[in-house]
């Protein structure tokens, strides 16, 4: 049985990446761990890690990638949870069987390995869901 290990990230969709790490970074204090750009999601992503889990702050630097609409159409702030799964195949096909509306149909491999897929957000109550197997 797939099993749901532990929450990954929390990621924030963001305007302006140094308005927003004055607020996580300087006013909560939270060390920025990381900043890079991702050139296959048109992004730039700032990662604080926090006690196991991160939370992330993406920035379009396109127009057009999915993530510049996203912003245009629905703002800045909360984008997605990602939950960490033992086994990613094991639960897309959980899902499948349970009718739960994917996003991904098969898992996406990302630039680092992990596998990774979402959830469409009508399924949770509005909770974009990325799934994540280390
Ligand atoms: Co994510």
């Amino acid at each position: 049985m797939p099993t749901i290990k532990a929450i990954n990230h929390v990621a924030v969709v963001v305007e302006d990446m140094d308005a927003s790490l004055s607020f996580w970074r300087d006013a909560l204090g939270i060390e920025l761990h990381e900043m890079r750009d991702v050139p296959a999601e048109q992004s730039r992503v700032a990662f604080l890690p926090l006690a196991g889990a991160e939370v992330e702050l993406v920035m379009p630097t396109t127009e057009d990638s999915g993530i510049a609409k996203y912003l245009a159409k629905r703002g800045p702030g909360m984008h997605h949870i990602c939950l960490e799964v033992d086994d990613i195949e094991g639960m897309l096909a959980q899902l499948r069987a349970k009718n739960i509306r994917l996003i991904n149909e098969e898992p996406r491999t990302g630039a680092d390995g992990r596998k990774y897929a979402f959830v469409h957000p009508q399924a949770s109550g509005g909770v974009l869901v990325e799934l994540y197997q280390l």
